[in-house]
C-alpha cells in the first residue's frame, strides 16, 4: 500500500472514531497517566510536542507541568477534538496543527520533550518517525513512545487481530523491537516502563460488522491458549481485554552531561 493510501486510511478512520476515542475513559486512565508523566519528566520550563495527538488527552494533561504544549495529528476531526478538550479544561499554554509525523511542520530543536502516544502501531516507518521526532527535539530532550507491545510469540495473531479491527494499523512492536529503534537511533534509553489497559471490545469497534474479529477472540477465550496475547474473557456484557502497553523514553545522547 502507498504511503498516500495509508494515510488516508488513518485519516477515515479516526475521522469516524475522534468523538468516540475522546470520550472513552480508559484514554485518561490514572494509573497509565501517571506513568506516562512521569516518564515525561515534563518541568515548568518544558515545551513539549505531542506527536499524533488524537484529541490531546495527553497534551491536555501535559500542559499544567510544562510551559507550552504543541499537539499534532494527521486528522483534521482529531484536532477538532482537541481544541473542545483544551476549552473545556480552560488551559491557555497550548497550540494544535494539522500535521504528519512523518514530516513535522517544526523547526530542528523546538521542543524539550517530544512525545506520541498509541501511534507507532499506525506508522508504516515506526524508526523514520522517531528520527523526525529526534530531529524537533533539543539535544538537552526527551522522546517518549508509548504503545501497545505484544509479546513476540503473539505479535503475528496480535497484528491480524488489530487489522480486523482497524484496517489502518500496520504492526504493533514488541518492547525489544521497540528499544532497538531507539538504539538504532543512538539515543540513550531513559525509562521503560508499561501498563496492561483493560478494554471493553464494544467499545473500540463496530462489532455488527465484524465477525471475524469476534470468532477470534471467542476462538482465543474457549481455548484458554491467549494466542492473541491479550488475556481476553468474556462477560455479561461482552468480550473483555488487556492491551500490553509499554512505556520507553530516551533521552539524545549528543546531549552535554
Ligand atoms: C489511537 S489514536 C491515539 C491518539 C492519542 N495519541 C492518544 O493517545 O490519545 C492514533 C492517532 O494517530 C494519528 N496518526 C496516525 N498516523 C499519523 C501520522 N502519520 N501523522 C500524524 N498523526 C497520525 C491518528 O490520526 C490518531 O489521531
Amino acid at each position: 500500500m502507498t504511503v498516500a493510501r495509508h494515510s488516508q486510511l488513518i485519516v477515515d478512520q479516526f475521522t469516524r472514531w475522534a468523538k468516540p476515542f475522546s470520550e472513552l475513559p480508559i484514554h485518561a486512565e490514572a494509573d497509565a497517566m501517571a506513568r506516562t508523566l512521569r516518564a515525561c519528566a515534563l518541568t515548568p520550563d518544558s515545551d513539549v510536542l505531542d506527536v499524533a495527538c488524537g484529541p490531546g488527552i495527553l497534551a491536555c494533561a501535559q500542559a499544567p507541568l510544562s510551559r507550552s504544549v504543541t499537539g499534532v495529528d494527521i486528522t483534521p476531526a482529531m484536532i477538532e477534538q482537541a481544541h473542545a478538550r483544551q476549552a473545556a479544561a480552560g488551559l491557555e499554554n497550548m497550540a494544535w496543527r494539522v500535521g504528519d509525523a512523518i514530516a513535522l511542520p517544526f523547526e530542528s530543536g523546538s521542543f524539550d520533550r517530544v512525545t506520541t502516544r498509541y501511534s507507532f502501531h499506525h506508522m508504516p516507518d515506526p524508526a523514520a518517525t522517531l528520527a523526525e521526532m529526534v530531529r524537533v527535539c533539543r539535544s538537552e530532550g526527551r522522546i517518549v513512545v508509548i504503545d501497545a507491545t505484544p509479546s513476540p510469540e503473539t505479535q503475528a495473531a496480535y497484528d491480524a487481530m488489530e487489522r480486523l479491527r482497524d484496517p489502518s494499523h500496520t504492526s504493533a512492536l514488541t518492547l525489544e523491537q521497540l528499544r532497538e529503534v531507539g538504539r538504532a537511533a543512538g539515543l540513550r534509553e531513559v525509562v521503560v516502563d508499561g501498563y496492561r489497559l483493560e478494554a471493553e471490545l464494544s467499545t473500540l469497534a463496530d462489532l455488527s460488522d465484524m465477525p471475524a474479529l469476534v470468532a477470534m477472540f471467542d476462538a482465543d477465550i474457549a481455548s484458554g491458549q491467549n494466542r492473541i496475547g491479550v488475556g481476553a474473557w468474556r462477560t455479561r456484557d461482552g468480550i473483555n481485554f488487556q492491551f500490553p502497553v509499554s512505556i520507553v523514553a530516551w533521552e539524545r545522547s549528543d546531549a552535554a552531561r
